[in-house]
């Protein structure tokens, strides 16, 4: 633990560069320290438990970016956190230094080492780091002026996959999970002058992790979504939930709450343009419900029709762009606002295209992404296998996309492990908070590919418990496989179709099983009197790579697999939406075959520079004509 002392506080010294000044310095800081240490130690406990919610909405509100560049230590034993018997430490180098006097044995100095931007994965801003997994420390300073009867929160779009964070030396807390938002009050810790931000960022992937060790994906590390200052007034709308009533497209219903010291207000709601400006009162626990009659224009793919919004109080406007619509299902049918729908789809992982590469984080990285698959004909995408950026669904929102969203409960995950169902039931807590006001998602998906068992069917029926808790709605489903009754005929049975309301099923006929043409004898029968999204088929090509249908990696072969597949689902009623796998070319570590994948999962329509093979063609030609 002394370590991170010298990770934090050798950041003050270098500061001030590290001479007798700084050891005067030091000396006043000392008795800080042993404070400190001992409210870090007691620290580290809470940690690894608490797991804050979120406020919402965050680009509404007065905020302070701290994006940028950062100085960072590669750290991968951990050094600046464990003492060599690999526990936090007092000992460490430097605490040798203090009792020695010897400051030349600090060995760490943040603001003379590299640096990394921020938001951004390390392992496509450095060569060096293209494969690391392990710690690496941030750190950043900044200025604050706080006013009187102001807060201020330290906000983190997302950390992969754990992080630890401190201000000036002390511990506000941690993170588990890689994907989903987290904040910290730090309206009493902060200093006009001269903050220090010190992250641990650790990307180790682990067997009881969420995603466990096993995915097919790039384990991109760091700081990978934004970071900011948030001001609010001392009482400020933290949480608000704003959608049509469930299955009446005539009511608007809602509610908000407020944190603070003045939880019970009277607020409004203020929806000009449906002539809506609705007066409530928050309780004493500063929440408050309405209902209005009124029927909006409804929100669809090829109309997505937005409302500004405004939640207005005594302190402050938060304003939002609502749409709104219905989401149901009747026995195998999806319907959207109360008409069947059929889900016209492509799978994306949150990997930006083009030179930037790395995980997507900004608004421009969707609009590339989601641009493609409108110019695919798409009515919708689902977003694998964790929970994407909000730009995402903020963009698909405002350009007409349905959005399946998913946490990564991805293969083998620790189903016996409370730890990993706690930190499963927080990431999906963590995302529906986020994105429920986001008219697109219509799906909130609780796994991928789960191996069946009785500990697996208990962990995802708790999952879709709380998703239905948090939201009642959207539909819940999670993409399962299927399998063979006989040589020609598969069956979707999994015991989970029970509990959703939507089926996902993957199926790779015509590349991991048998050739394209085997989609010509096959049928397929569900159980279930529900309706079935295909969540991936495919195959993967090499972008100009050229041959007859029978070459593998050629784009002729993969135009072929999805004209067989497409012919093959196009005959089974039940099936209300296919999301092929996959929009892009995508980096993996498990995809080796040398001059044909190098590192990189084929099976994308387009490469990562945009060039569109056969197959964007052949989907693209099924979607307009349906
Ligand atoms: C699986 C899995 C994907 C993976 C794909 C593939 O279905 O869900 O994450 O990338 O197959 O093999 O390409």
């Amino acid at each position: 633990m002394i370590g991170l002392f010298f990770v934090i506080f050798n950041d003050v010294c270098s500061n001030h560069e590290l001479d007798s000044q700084c050891e005067h310095m030091w000396r006043n800081k000392t008795i800080l320290m042993k404070n400190t240490m001992r409210i870090l130690s007691i620290g580290l406990v809470l940690v690894t438990t608490t797991f804050g919610s979120v406020m919402i909405n965050v680009s509404a509100r007065k905020t302070t970016n701290l994006n940028g560049k950062w100085h960072i230590i590669i750290d991968p034993y951990e050094n600046g956190y464990y003492n060599y018997r690999y526990e936090p430490s007092t000992n460490g180098y430097f605490k040798n230094a203090q009792q020695q006097n010897r400051w030349d044995l600090l060995e760490y100095s943040f603001d003379t080492d590299e640096m990394l931007t921020v938001p951004g994965d390390w392992n496509s801003q450095q060569e060096k780091l293209l494969f690391y997994e392990g710690t690496i420390w941030y750190k950043k300073s900044f200025d604050y002026e706080l006013p009187e009867k102001r807060r201020l929160f330290l906000y983190f779009g997302a950390v992969n996959y754990d992080a630890k964070v401190w201000l000036n030396g002390e511990l506000l807390g941690g993170h588990e999970g890689g994907f989903t938002p987290f904040q910290f009050e730090i309206t009493d810790r902060v200093w006009k002058k001269d903050n220090f931000i010190v992250v641990k960022a650790d990307n180790k992937r682990f067997k009881d992790a969420v995603p466990t060790v096993n995915t097919d994906w790039y384990n991109y590390g760091g700081i990978t979504r934004q970071v900011l200052l948030i001001e609010t007034p001392e009482s400020f709308v933290k949480d608000y939930f704003i959608q049509l009533k469930k299955n009446d497209r005539k009511i608007v219903a809602g509610w908000v709450k407020i944190d603070g010291n003045h939880l019970a207000q009277l607020i409004q709601i203020d929806i000009t343009e449906l002539g809506i400006s609705e007066r409530i009162m928050t309780d004493k626990a500063g929440f408050g419900r309405f209902e209005i009659i009124k029927e909006p224009v409804l929100w669809y793919p090829e109309n997505p029709k937005l409302y500004d919004v405004k939640i207005v109080t005594g302190d402050e406007i938060i304003c939002d762009k609502i749409g709104f619509r219905t989401i149901e299902t009747s026995k195998n049918e999806i319907l959207l606002n109360g008409k069947s729908i059929f889900l016209k789809g492509i799978s994306i992982h949150e990997e930006a295209a083009y030179q930037d590469g790395g995980r997507a984080f900004s608004e421009n990285h969707a609009k590339v992404l989601l641009g493609w698959a409108k110019d695919l004909s798409c009515n919708f995408v689902r977003l694998a296998h964790y929970t994407h950026n909000e730009a995402m669904m903020k963009t698909a929102d405002e350009i007409g996309l349905l959005v399946w969203a998913e946490i990564p409960v991805y293969w083998t995950i620790s189903w016996d492990n409370e730890n990993t169902y706690q930190n499963a039931e927080n990431q999906l807590t963590e995302m529906i908070t986020r994105d429920k006001n986001r008219a697109s998602v219509i799906l909130w998906s609780m796994a991928n590919e789960t191996p069946l068992s009785d500990m697996r069917f208990t962990f995802l029926s708790r999952l879709a418990a709380k998703a239905r808790q948090l939201d009642d709605t959207r539909l819940i489903t999670a993409a399962m496989e299927r399998h063979y009754i006989n040589k020609t005929t598969q069956m979707i049975d999994d015991p989970f179709g029970k509990i959703v309301d939507v089926l996902g099923c993957n199926a790779y006929i015509g590349w991991y099983d048998g050739l394209p043409e085997k989609c010509r004898t096959m049928t397929w029968q569900t159980v279930y009197d529900k309706p079935v999204i295909i969540s991936e088929f495919g195959g993967g090509a090499l972008y100009g790579i050229h041959g007859d249908e029978l070459t593998r990696w050629s784009e002729e072969y993969q135009a072929n697999l999805y004209r067989e597949n497409i012919a093959m689902f196009r005959k089974v009623d039940f099936i209300k939406g296919i999301s092929p796998w996959i929009l892009k070319d995508f980096k993996s570590p498990r995809r080796h075959l040398p001059q044909i994948q190098d590192f990189w999962n084929r099976k994308g329509l387009v490469t990562d520079k945009g060039d569109k093979k056969q197959a964007w063609f052949v989907l693209k030609e099924f979607y307009n004509k349906k």
